[in-house]
């Protein structure tokens, strides 16, 4: 029997392990300490990259990190090409198999990610789906540790929408055992099944209405777009977000060393002020380059480097 591919699809359905050393290689190869001294590990690899939705640091830092290791990457974006006439997914994932040894997705329906992953025979990245970003916690939860030393058992706080990078804090929270605390609007909460997921497997998450209870003692204050895109910008949503808004008041409920965490892009006046993401408790630029080391980690795991 072949071996499946060692896809990167959820941090839901990785090991806590397998995460930790993703992390430890991202952290490594930044300090340019690189397994077996190879500083060309990806040297004959190559990546191709699906983009059904706008990028500008996925799409870099899968680039230039794939490069800065010898690899080779591909871009194909829908609408120049076939998957934008209706090619299948599944064919797609056949066709792509047969050139590369990666492919990374950024797609709206998590169905079509797990298409991909079916009929792909070499491994399969989240690049973001409206559902979760996990790429994006890798880098995450490495500058929190940057900054803060280990995340384990330490406070988050997320303040706005329940989206996509939402469900992957809560993934992250489970398998990096820190506590998470999630402030937003009862409508625009995580879906329930990713909450009792979390809840099943020991987690230490808590959904409230309440950003000023949610921030107290924070280690990390974390926020997202308040439109995520495929979503409608409507008046009445960002109403509603509008008193989940990282201001400094909040920041000042967190613990004296908290940091500010956005997976950018951001939108000053909305989500966080512009004191707080240009402020000093903000590691904003920090997150978007470890970017590119933890896609570095996640391909060293799926091309079986690690
Ligand atoms: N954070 C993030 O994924 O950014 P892009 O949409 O620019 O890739
Ligand atoms: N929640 C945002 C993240 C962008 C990186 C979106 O899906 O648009």
């Amino acid at each position: 029997m072949t071996k499946s591919p060692k896809h990167f699809l959820d941090l839901d359905i990785m090991s806590g392990a397998d995460l930790r050393r993703i992390i430890d290689v991202s952290k490594a190869v930044k300090a340019k300490n690189f397994p077996d001294g190879n500083a060309k590990p990806f040297a004959d690899k190559k990546l191709a990259m699906i983009f059904e939705k706008p990028s500008t640091r996925t799409r870099v830092s899968f680039e230039i990190g794939m490069k800065a290791l010898g690899g080779e990457v591909v871009v194909l974006e829908r609408e120049s090409s076939q998957l934008g006439r209706g090619e299948t997914v599944a064919d797609t994932a056949r066709v792509l198999s047969r050139y590369v040894d990666c492919i990374m997705v950024r797609t709206t329906k998590e169905s079509k990610l797990m298409e991909l992953a079916e009929y792909a025979t070499v491994p399969v990245i989240n690049g973001l789906t409206d559902r979760t970003h996990p790429c994006q916690l890798m880098a995450d939860v490495m500058t929190f540790e940057e900054h803060l030393g280990p995340i384990q058992g330490k406070r988050i706080t997320w303040s706005g929408d329940g989206n996509n990078m939402a469900t992957s804090w809560i993934h992250a929270a489970v398998r990096f055992d820190f506590e998470l605390n999630i402030a937003c609007p009862a409508n625009l909460a995580p879906p329930r099944d990713v909450i009792n997921w979390a809840h099943e497997n020991g987690g230490k998450v808590k959904i409230s209405d309440n950003p000023q209870e949610a921030a107290k003692g924070a280690h990390c204050i974390v926020t997202d777009t308040w439109v995520s895109m495929g979503d409608a910008d409507t008046f009445d949503r960002t109403e509603q977000l509008r008193r989940f808004q990282v201001d400094e008041k909040l920041m000042k409920l967190a613990d004296p060393k908290a940091i500010f965490m956005h997976c950018l892009p951001a939108h000053r006046g909305d989500e966080m002020t512009a004191a707080v993401i240009d402020g000093p408790q903000s590691v904003v630029w920090d997150e978007a380059e470890n970017r590119l080391h933890a896609q570095q980690g996640i391909l060293y795991w799926c091309l079986g480097l690690l």
